[in-house]
């Protein structure tokens, strides 16, 4: 069958590979690929930056961001033929550390978890793969493709349960959210954002292509220029990785502010920062930054309710390419106007 690959540590190396049928050691759960989204994840692996393969193998199969149809599934799997499904991006270490034994591995200790189609494991991005029931995600039939959101959407849900939690240090009651970077992680920050209520303010550098309306869409304020944000932020979330605009973000956050950091920057950049200025600002405020990465199980049932909350119309705009999978690498190259760029596992 086909299957996007990637020779993981070698720039350049993704392509239409022709793999084994998967293997039943992946689960009793037999899956009909059918979208695969791309991320900066997916762009780094292929650039040989980030990534490992498995063992025995030099070619990975790529694709975290899955979307499926159950072509068999064992009575009592909570699935039957027909359904759609999403796969969990992370398996616990084999130790299994504190957290992994309790479910919670997006916050293993040691370093030895796995990720399908990202560390170790084969991913979702083939013509069939199959799953373990305890990691595949139901994806109710009404939200059709927009399942392929939800990996996306889940990273979003911790990232906002972590802003919960540290908000509950003293009273908490966020008014304004500032959410940097308009990409697909800012835009789901944002549409969680509105739908708990806050005013919401997005900055992003595009000044023409879909971001600014789809910001606008949701009732929020788009701006171009930190300056030109009239409030302090009492949470940010922070989807860009730029080390100057973090740093920028942190200085606006006022007594209790949160700030949770989701992105990550490709490549590393030098700034000047009054590092002692900033501390004494962020300890006589008790502000917080906190870094949110993965998603444990019940994310990504909060995923499915926050997709299932939001406008149908306004998430399709979301996926702004989808790619064949016999030309899938072209997906990896950036257009103008792309936010979530998809491939099409059945072409
Ligand atoms: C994925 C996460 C994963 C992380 C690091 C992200 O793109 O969404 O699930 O843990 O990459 O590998």
């Amino acid at each position: 069958m086909r299957a996007m690959t990637v020779v993981p540590g070698k720039a350049d190396s993704a392509s239409v590979g022709e793999v084994p049928e998967p293997a039943e050691s992946d689960g009793s759960i037999l899956v009909e690929g059918l979208l695969a989204g791309i991320c900066g994840t997916d762009i780094e692996m292929c650039s040989g930056l980030f990534g490992s393969g498995r063992q025995g193998s030099d070619k990975l199969v790529i694709g975290h961001e899955s979307l499926g149809r159950v072509l068999e599934a064992p009575a009592g799997s909570g699935l039957t033929t027909g359904d759609l499904v999403a796969g969990i991006v992370r398996r616990p270490d084999p130790v299994p550390c504190p957290a992994c034994a309790r479910g919670e591995w997006d916050f293993c200790r040691n370093g030895l978890y796995t990720e399908r189609g990202i560390k170790e494991m084969d991913g979702y991005g083939a013509e069939r793969w199959r799953v373990d029931p305890y990691y595949a995600v139901p994806v109710p039939g009404q939200l059709g493709r927009l399942g392929v959101l939800v990996e996306p959407a889940s990273i979003l849900a911790k990232a906002w349960e972590q802003v919960d939690q540290v908000g509950a240090r003293s009273w908490y009651g966020p008014e304004h959210v500032l959410v940097t970077g308009a990409g697909p992680i800012g835009l789901l920050a944002a549409l969680i954002a509105t739908q708990r209520g806050y005013t919401v303010h997005v900055l992003d550098l595009a000044t023409d292509g879909p971001k600014p309306q789809l910001v606008r869409d949701l009732g929020a304020e788009y701006l171009n220029d930190l300056a030109d944000l009239q409030v302090a932020p009492d949470v940010v979330i922070e989807a860009t990785g730029a080390g100057r605009l973090v740093v920028d973000c942190a200085k606006l956050l006022p007594p209790a502010g949160v700030m949770c950091l989701t992105g990550i920057s490709p490549s590393p950049a030098a700034i000047d920062v009054q590092l002692d200025a900033l501390t004494r600002q962020l300890v006589v405020r008790n502000a917080a930054l906190v870094g949110s990465v993965n998603a444990a199980k019940r994310h990504y049932a909060e995923a499915v309710d926050v997709l299932l909350a939001a406008d149908p119309a306004w998430l399709e705009r979301l996926i702004t390419r989808s790619v064949p999978l016999s030309d899938w690498p072209t997906a990896l190259v950036k257009e103008p106007g792309d936010i979530k760029v998809v491939v099409d596992l059945q072409r």
